[in-house]
């Protein structure tokens, strides 16, 4: 054998020594830790931690998903920025305020820092979907009493569909532990009637398939059928909160780039495809505006090359 190959193979060998000394369980979890690489940070992400909750809706629940230090970061970044919280109206898309929910709220930065980017990373990592299509991660402060009434995560107003497409999954992470109350539940799910019913729920977690809030666990679910039409049964809610106080940060992932859709919205001035140039020059921007140049709604594809972008972009 080759003294560089012996090497490596004793040093395999020697790295899986110390699992062998572990129970069963232990070594399985220990085991099966993936490490992926996306961009700048390293995502260790555990799927033995995963759980199935639900087939309809689509719900899987990660436990221990953050760390302690990363909830307690995340809460730190946002104490001092809440602000009410708001729903979509169905007509015109804008944000309005609502009774149907009552919670504040903020949205950070995408990879704002360290641990915001790492967290980012890992949920690209669990969703397989790309970090890309998410919005920024928005935190959610509960205070007695605070809810917010079953709803679902994709959108009636054609505005905001345009900005990403629907939102085809949300990762909902919990950043405290909740006293009583502030359960998350799933009014349609056919799991509703599996979930043990003793213990501390409240009332309003026994009217459907119910997940505690436990600081660091992430609960993942999806909106959308794997053939892409929306799912009446991801209707969820967020129970009230009957004693403490409940933090929680929600990821919302899209069908499509939200970055890209987002800057399009803002004006940014860009071609989206590499044969703009071209387009243009055949005369496209006048006889086949709405995807070159776009409608008032949506930014178009080629707005630099048909030199349509605004003055302060
Ligand atoms: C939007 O429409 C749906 C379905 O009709 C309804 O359940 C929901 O409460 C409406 N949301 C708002 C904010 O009006
Ligand atoms: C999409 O999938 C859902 C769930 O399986 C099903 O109920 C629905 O009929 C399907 N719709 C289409 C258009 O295929």
């Amino acid at each position: 054998m080759d003294s560089r190959v012996f090497l490596a193979f004793c040093i395999c060998f020697l790295s899986l020594v110390p699992d062998l000394a572990h129970s069963a369980t232990d070594k399985q979890t220990q085991g099966s830790v993936l490490r992926l690489t996306t961009g700048v940070s390293s995502a260790p992400f555990d799927p033995t931690r995963v759980t199935q909750i639900s087939w309809r809706p689509r719900a899987f629940l990660y436990k221990g998903f953050l760390s302690d230090e990363e909830c307690d970061h995340l809460i730190h970044l946002a104490k001092d920025k809440l602000e009410k919280s708001m729903v979509a109206d169905n007509n015109s898309g804008k944000s309005i305020e609502s009774e149907v929910r009552t919670s504040s709220g903020m949205f950070l930065r995408k990879a704002q820092d360290e641990v915001v980017a790492s967290v980012e990373a890992r949920i690209g990592a669990w969703t397989f979907l790309p970090e890309d299509n998410g919005e920024a991660i928005q935190i959610l402060h509960y205070e007695h009493g605070q809810k917010y009434e079953p709803h679902f995560d994709y959108f009636y107003d054609k505005i905001n569909q345009e900005l990403g497409g629907h939102r085809v999954a949300t990762v909902l992470m919990y950043l405290s532990d909740v006293k009583r109350g502030g359960e998350t539940v799933f009014p349609n799910s056919e799991a509703k009637d599996t979930q043990p019913q003793d213990g501390d729920w409240s009332d309003c977690a026994k009217n459907g398939y119910a997940v505690k809030p436990n600081k660091g666990d992430a609960l993942l679910f999806f909106s959308l059928h794997p053939n892409a039409t929306t799912d009446p049964l991801s209707l969820h809610g967020s129970c009230p909160v009957i004693e403490g106080e409940k933090w929680s940060a929600t990821k919302w992932i899209h069908v499509r780039s939200f970055e890209k859709a987002a800057r399009k919205a803002n004006g940014d001035c860009s071609d989206e495809n590499e044969n703009c140039a071209l387009w243009a020059a055949a005369g496209e921007c006048e006889s086949n505006p709405n995807y070159m140049v776009g409608s008032k709604n949506m930014g178009g594809f080629c707005r630099k090359s048909c030199k349509v972008c605004s003055s302060s972009s």
